[in-house]
This record gives structure tokens, C-alpha cells and sequence, in this order.
């Protein structure tokens, strides 16, 4: 089967297509028919060996030295199920599904196994390929994060989304409306568009405007993008606020019941996937060159089924 393969850490050339095995599932799996897939900041980022300082060595310790051990990259995907291991209940062949690999990567492949308890669902019905695996990267972290924080729809939370355009953003300023949330988002005069289509009226513009000297106080500050501090927030915060970011060593886990709540509330019409680009497999290092620019809006789609 195809594969985008990871050769060695470095720039988006170090990857390749190649024919690799395909995989058979254990008992407890299912195989799936990859149609979809994204190229997303970890992907991006392990490619790169993309971290600070010591991080780097931490990073080799775990993911491989001289490249990742796991060479075919991609932590979500969207597909059709090809076939069951003997145990598998929850899962017929043919289920049109969509989730996310994690740590296994593997999802820049023609085919993938998963558990079928892990972090695997049916897609949204109403959702192409390219859409349910553009929501799953975005969409998990945001809910993470957001229920982290204990976002209620009874509390009316007023909540500042820094870096609301990318992945995470996006998916974040989607969840908080889900929640009925009072929303103020930052993001870059290009980005504006984007976060006003996605139904934010309150926008603040870090190329114009000090986001940190805005008059309003906020329970919920969410960092989408790692890119500003719980210091230079400490003055938006309400008494009892809270600060979120991505940039920490929290890391957002995936769940079939995160998946569940991105298919209900994408068949309810109440999110949308934002997509970028969308690239075929064979110009993964095109998509990791875009990927890699930290400018990407929403989504970047890698289509994996010819
Ligand atoms: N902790 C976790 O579990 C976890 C999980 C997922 C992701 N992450 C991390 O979260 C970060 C975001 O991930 P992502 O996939 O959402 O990234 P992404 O989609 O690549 O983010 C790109 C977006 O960020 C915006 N941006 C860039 N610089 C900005 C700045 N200074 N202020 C505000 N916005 C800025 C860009 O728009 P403009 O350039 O127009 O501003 C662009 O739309 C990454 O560092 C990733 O590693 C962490």
C-alpha cells in the first residue's frame, strides 16, 4: 500500500512515498480504508523535531534519534471499514468512520488498524472524508481544553480565544458557542474574515490592537496556539478566571465520546470544518511546506484514496 514515509528529522523533502506493507488487524481492531487524512502541527513538528532545548533530547529518547521510529506520520484520519478482527463488536464492514491514531501515528497510509475502543467513531453523516478528518485534530483538543476548564451553558462564560484561525482556534471558538458562550477572539487582520464566518462578533486584532489592554474581563482565556502567557493575561481574568493554553505540557487525550459530540454537532449543522487546502498524498511535502508556515486557516486535508 502507499505510504508518506518519514525518512530522517528535517525539512517537509524528508518525506516520500513509498509501498509499504499492509497492516492486518489483531482481534480486537478494525482495518481501515483511509480516504482522508490532515497535515496538522504535530505532524509538522515531529518532522522538524520541532521543540526547545532539552525537549529535543526528550524527544528522541521517545519518538526515534536520527527520525521517528514510526515513519509514516498523520494522527487523524476519516475512512471506511474493511474488515474486522474476530472480537471486534461495535464495527461492521463497511462503517464510514473517522478518528485519530495519536502517538501510533500511521494515518499518511492507504490503510491504518485501530482498536476499536480507541478514539474511533462514525463520521458525521452529512460530512465528506475531507471534512470529518479535517475536524478531528482541532475538534478533540478544543473539547479537551474547554471541559478542562469547565465551560458551562448555564454560566453565560465569557471567554477570550487567542489564535482563533488556526486548528485548535477554530474548533475552540465552535465548542465555546456550542456551550452558548460570550465569545471575544484574537486573531490577525487576515484571519478576520474567517473568525466573523464562523459567527464571532467580537474580534480583536493583534496587529492593530494590544489584546492585552482590552477594558473587558473574561472567566475563560484559552491560548489555541501557545503564543502568549497566563502573565501577560493575568489583568482579562475576573477574579476565579482561569488560563488555558496548548503551549503547555498538558497534552489533550482523544476519545470516541469527544468524536461523538463533533458528529452530533456537525449533523445538527452547528460546526463546520474549516479547510485550507486540500492535498493529494502524493504532494504531502507541498502540504507540510504550507503546514509548516504557522499561517495555515483551519485545516490542511491530505487525500489519501485515489
Ligand atoms: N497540548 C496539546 O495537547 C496540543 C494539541 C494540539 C495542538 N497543540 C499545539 O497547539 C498549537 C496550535 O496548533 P494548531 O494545529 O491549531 O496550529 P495551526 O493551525 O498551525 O496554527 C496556525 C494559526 O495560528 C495563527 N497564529 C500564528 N501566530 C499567531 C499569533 N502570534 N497569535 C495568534 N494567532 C497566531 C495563524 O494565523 P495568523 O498567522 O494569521 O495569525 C494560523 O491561522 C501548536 O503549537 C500545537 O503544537 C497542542
Amino acid at each position: 500500500m502507499k505510504a508518506a514515509i518519514c525518512t530522517q528529522y528535517g525539512p517537509p523533502e524528508v518525506l516520500e512515498i513509498r509501498d509499504i506493507e499492509k497492516p492486518t488487524p489483531k482481534d480486537k481492531e478494525i482495518l481501515v480504508k483511509v480516504m482522508a487524512s490532515a497535515v496538522n502541527s504535530a505532524d509538522v513538528r515531529i518532522r522538524g523535531l520541532v521543540v526547545e532545548g532539552f525537549m529535543k533530547i526528550i524527544m528522541r529518547l521517545v519518538l526515534g534519534f536520527k527520525g521517528p521510529r514510526k515513519k509514516v506520520l498523520g494522527t487523524v484520519f476519516s475512512g471506511v471499514v474493511e474488515k474486522i478482527g474476530k472480537e471486534v463488536a461495535s464495527f461492521k464492514v463497511g462503517d464510514e468512520v473517522f478518528g485519530s491514531t495519536g502517538f501510533q501515528l500511521n494515518a499518511h497510509a492507504a490503510y491504518l488498524t485501530i482498536a476499536e475502543s480507541g478514539p474511533v467513531s462514525l463520521k458525521p453523516a452529512n460530512a465528506s472524508f475531507e471534512e470529518a478528518a479535517a475536524i478531528a485534530f482541532g475538534g478533540q483538543t478544543a473539547i479537551y481544553f474547554l471541559h478542562k476548564a469547565k465551560i458551562r451553558k448555564q454560566n453565560n462564560t465569557k471567554i477570550l480565544i487567542y489564535g482563533a484561525t488556526g486548528s485548535v482556534g477554530t474548533a475552540a471558538v465552535q465548542i465555546a458557542q456550542s456551550y452558548q458562550a460570550d465569545i471575544t477572539a484574537v486573531c490577525s487582520s487576515s484571519g478576520e474574515s474567517l473568525v466573523h464566518r464562523l459567527g464571532v462578533k467580537k474580534i480583536i486584532k493583534y496587529d492593530q490592537e494590544d489584546f492585552t489592554k482590552h477594558p473587558e474581563k473574561f472567566d475563560i482565556i484559552f491560548d489555541a496556539v501557545g503564543k502568549t502567557s497566563k502573565k501577560q493575561c493575568k489583568q482579562l481574568l475576573n477574579s476565579g478566571g482561569q488560563f488555558f493554553t496548548v503551549g503547555g505540557m498538558d497534552v489533550a487525550d482523544e476519545q470516541k465520546a469527544y468524536l461523538d459530540i463533533l458528529r452530533k454537532l456537525f449533523e445538527e449543522g452547528h460546526y463546520q470544518a474549516t479547510i485550507d487546502r486540500v492535498f493529494r498524498l502524493d504532494e504531502v511535502v507541498e502540504a507540510h511546506r504550507y503546514v509548516d508556515t504557522g499561517r495555515k486557516k483551519g485545516n490542511v486535508v491530505l487525500q489519501i484514496a485515489e
